[in-house]
């Protein structure tokens, strides 16, 4: 699906214009996401993967996002410079279709001012808009405690956690924590 554009406003006052990016836009966003992989040690993809995804994949990826009615990617934009990259999707399954997970990563320079935090309640608000879906899932690394901290802030509840199930660059594992963002009724 395609997100509504919307403009927000950084704490420092930097203008930044969240929306879906077209399959033009392809090869900025896999440069901008092999980027952000390299400050990214807490996401599953590691600056070597992040090499071999190639400009077709990411068509791909954003075709299969847009054109989806239970998907999409959402880009930060500052000026003309790609400073975030967001995707949420449900499961396709019958049995799973209510649920879904998301992902995000930022520029370097634009974190710790929001906004994560802003992207993410707009992840929230455009994943509202799928029929049926009832259920926002993330996994988080336990050492990501900047992340940890924003879900457990928008309200996202600690639903599972598996020891030990990454092995960082580093040498040290970390834990899975699976969180979930319950948006259907409570009974
Ligand atoms: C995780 C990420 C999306 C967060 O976005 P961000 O813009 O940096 O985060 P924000 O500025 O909105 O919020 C950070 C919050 O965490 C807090 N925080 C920062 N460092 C922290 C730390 N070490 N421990 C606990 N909280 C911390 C801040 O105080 C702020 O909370 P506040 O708004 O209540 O003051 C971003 O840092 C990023 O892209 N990281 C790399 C990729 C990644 O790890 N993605 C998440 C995978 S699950």
């Amino acid at each position: 699906m395609i997100v509504n554009t919307k403009e927000i406003l950084l704490r420092n006052g930097k203008k930044i214009i969240f929306r879906s990016p077209d399959i033009g836009e392809a090869e900025k966003l896999l440069l901008a996401f092999r980027a952000f992989s390299e400050t990214s040690p807490y996401i599953l993809t590691t600056p070597e993967s992040a090499q071999k995804m190639t400009v077709e994949d990411e068509i791909k990826f954003i075709k299969s996002h847009n054109e989806s009615s239970s998907a999409f990617v959402m880009i930060a934009e500052y000026g003309t410079e790609i400073v975030g990259i967001s995707s949420f999707a449900a499961y396709k399954d019958s049995k799973r279709k209510h649920r879904g997970a998301l992902g995000i990563t930022l520029h370097p320079d634009f974190r710790g001012q929001g906004l994560g935090t802003m992207k993410m309640k707009s992840i929230i608000e455009n994943a509202k808009k799928i029929t049926g879906l009832l259920s926002i899932e993330l996994s988080v690394m336990s050492p990501n405690s900047t992340a940890h901290n924003i879900y457990k802030k928008l309200g996202f509840q600690q639903v599972g956690h598996h020891p030990k199930a990454f092995l960082l660059s580093d040498g040290h594992f970390a834990d899975d924590i699976l969180m979930q963002l319950w948006i259907g009724p409570n009974n």
